[in-house]
């Protein structure tokens, strides 16, 4: 049998029904896990390392091999670490799944990644609502080694904390951020588009379809236009939004949102779909598709 997260409960928001973890940091359990467990790991560390040759962004691939992440075993958090403290500073903590947005803004701002211990189900393996071990540890920890990514991150935990403060609105435009660059992010490179996104790189249906699919719209970043932008959270996104480098992140994230956030309150979201005139188009999705309603 599975390990299972240790408490559960469920709060109803305008997302729909959401789990809610105890917000502890708690050791990983690795001696508990299961055959199972380690053989689920195997099946998609395999299978995602094949897809992503020439999808995932050179400092994703380099940086993953630099763990010395393999298909044997689920990761020992404490090994990773090794690397990941001397490299950047970061540590991985385990949780038992999402957190509150104000915890999780402070372990960022603290260079703390929060990692889900366990691992999905045999059932799950394709699809899973929720963030698991396979998404943080493969998705998320590869970038935490890139000096300007670990930097862009802490920053994001930062502003979180302090946006916070600010109104409800300021997060919503915070989330969509993190959503269209930590987690669904394509960056331009000298062979053509790739993928940094953690939610793109879990997934082997969204790795493909990010990239080839003529479905979606891909369009250049912009921060204030992004930060407007809603977005899919049971679908393949509509739109994903294009990096020239991970500098170019750095810079444009760099000032003080608080005046953003004031002027994008007077202005209506746009929908996930949406292509705008001033947008810098690399791709105009054929919506192919395309669900007609359910943009968060
Ligand atoms: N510069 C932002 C602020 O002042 C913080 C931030 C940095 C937000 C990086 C997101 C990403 O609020
Ligand atoms: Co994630």
């Amino acid at each position: 049998m599975n390990v299972q997260p240790r408490r559960v409960e469920h709060l109803e928001t305008d997302k729909g029904s959401v789990p809610v973890y105890t917000t502890a940091v708690v050791e990983q359990p690795w001696s508990s896990y299961a055959r199972s467990d380690h053989e689920t790991w195997a099946t998609l560390f395999k299978r995602q390392q094949q897809i992503l040759v020439d999808r995932a962004c050179s400092e994703f691939i380099e940086n993953q091999q630099k763990f010395g992440m393999s298909p044997d075993a689920i990761p020992k958090f404490d090994e990773l670490n090794r690397v990941l403290s001397k490299a950047t500073g970061w540590e991985l903590i385990g949780v038992e799944g999402l957190l509150p947005e104000l915890t999780f803004f402070d372990h960022l701002a603290n260079r703390r990644f929060p990692v889900t211990w366990w691992i999905r189900r045999p059932d799950q393996i394709d699809y899973i609502s929720e963030p698991d071990l396979f998404h943080d540890l493969f998705g998320h920890v590869p970038l935490l080694l890139n000096s300007l990514f670990a930097d862009y991150m802490q920053a994001y935990g930062a502003g979180g904390v302090k946006a916070h403060g600010v109104n409800p609105e300021a997060l919503v435009n915070l989330t969509r951020l993190y959503w269209y660059t930590v987690e669904f992010g394509l960056i331009k490179q000298a062979d053509g588009l790739r993928i940094y996104g953690s939610g793109i790189v879990s997934s082997k249906g969204e790795s493909i379809y990010s990239l080839e699919s003529p479905a979606p719209n891909r369009i250049g970043f912009d921060l204030t236009r992004i930060m407007r932008t809603r977005y899919r959270i049971d679908t393949y996104q509509k739109t994903y939004f294009v990096i020239d480098s991970f500098e170019q992140l750095m810079r444009a994230t760099e000032p003080d949102f608080t005046p953003y956030y004031g002027e994008l309150a007077a202005l209506e979201s746009i929908p996930a779909g949406s292509v705008l005139p001033n947008d810098l188009v690399y791709q105009r999705g054929s919506g192919e598709g395309w669900a007609k309603d359910g943009d968060v």
